[in-house]
């Protein structure tokens, strides 16, 4: 091949390639290009082998130029690669775009009906000024029992009864339960915090209970106490009277019995005229034990550190578990603890 026919041949690769380029308008093109004008079996190696068969003159003229192109169609290459990976990313990023303000269908979740119940009656004695006190699930026997003149001998102790974590001591404050009531937290803040004191206490408590549709071995309630300087039976009527009414928003109706609990004096049992509809559909109505209540035990006072000749006052417990039951016409307590979506997502 003489040497001005290969100057041609480069200069006709070189037209024919720069349409080609032009040409590719997407990477599998490209590749194609790059194949077909840069690869080993392209036109332009051919004319790096026809380069041996010229005088070393010819080589010397020729040679650059054909480098020349081999850099010029590299070049142009890359840049349209370049330009095309640019383009293709635009594209996906614009079609992978998403609307952050768009607001989607949420599923919200809600309140188990305790909590709702335990936030209506915390409301109600917030604004009676009293103040939400908290206490341990596992909690000193002597808090459970002994500080609330519960005998050692009381059948409320019983294993049958109560869940012991710990019994190897004699000494009370040494052993350790599940607490069995939220009465116990009582003892704590009047050591903790001392009299007056006006204090609810919602709490999570243990029995060692066979479970049927209206026991279960876990429940809830709130214990209330207010201690204060003359403090009487008939603060405490009024006050459960008003914060029945709040709770069940409506006139609540109630019934006072003696009672007996270790740690009140006189203790007191509290009814409600709880008007329901029954199964089928009847309005009916019946005196329903809500509580307990009475006045702080002068033993109790004294265990805490509080003078019982200067101070008086009143304290109470009822069922959280219970309450929402009521309020809410639930049957079976196990289903509050059932999980069952169905049951949950009507509250
Ligand atoms: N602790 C009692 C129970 O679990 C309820 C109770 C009764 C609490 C009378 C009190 C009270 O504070 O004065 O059955």
């Amino acid at each position: 091949m003489t040497s001005s026919s290969l100057s041609q041949q480069v200069q006709s690769l070189a037209q024919e390639a720069e349409v080609a380029l032009n040409a590719a308008n997407s990477l599998e093109d490209l590749q194609i290009f790059s194949t077909q004008y840069l690869g080993k079996k392209s036109p332009l190696q051919d004319l790096f082998k026809a380069l041996k068969d010229l005088t070393p003159e010819e080589k010397k003229e020729i040679g650059p130029k054909i480098n020349q192109l081999r850099d010029k169609l590299q070049a142009g290459h890359d840049h349209k690669k370049k330009s095309l990976e640019k383009d293709a990313l635009d594209t996906k990023l614009k079609d992978d775009w998403i609307d952050v303000t768009k607001s989607y269908p949420q599923r919200k979740g809600s309140l188990h009906p305790i909590s709702h119940i335990q936030r209506k009656v915390e409301e109600v004695f917030f604004s009676m000024g009293f103040e939400i006190a908290d206490g341990p699930e596992v909690e000193l026997e002597w808090n459970n029992f002994d500080a609330l003149n519960i005998p050692q001998t009381h059948p409320a102790r019983d294993m049958q009864d109560t869940f012991f974590i710990s019994t190897d001591s004699d000494d009370p404050k040494q052993n350790s339960v599940l607490r069995t009531h939220g009465t116990c937290i009582d003892i704590r803040k009047m050591i903790e915090k001392g009299v007056p004191i006006r204090t609810i206490a919602p709490a999570r408590v243990f029995r060692n209970e066979a479970i049927d549709a209206t026991h279960d071995a876990i429940f809830y309630q709130v214990d209330g106490l207010l201690v204060d300087k003359h403090i009487s039976l008939a603060h405490l009527k009024s006050m459960i009277e008003r914060m029945l009414s709040a709770i069940f928003e409506k006139e609540i109706k109630v019934r006072i019995r003696p009672g007996y609990f270790p740690f009140v004096e006189p203790g007191l049992e509290i009814d409600i005229w709880w008007e329901y509809t029954d199964k089928n559909g009847t309005p009916r109505a019946k005196w329903l034990e809500f509580m307990g209540a009475g006045m702080v035990h002068p033993n109790v006072f004294r265990n805490c550190g509080v003078d019982p000749e200067e101070y008086s006052g009143f304290a109470f417990g009822f069922g959280l578990t219970r309450l929402a039951m009521m309020k809410y016409g639930i049957e079976d307590i196990r289903l509050l603890f059932s999980q069952k979506k169905e049951f949950l997502e009507q509250f």
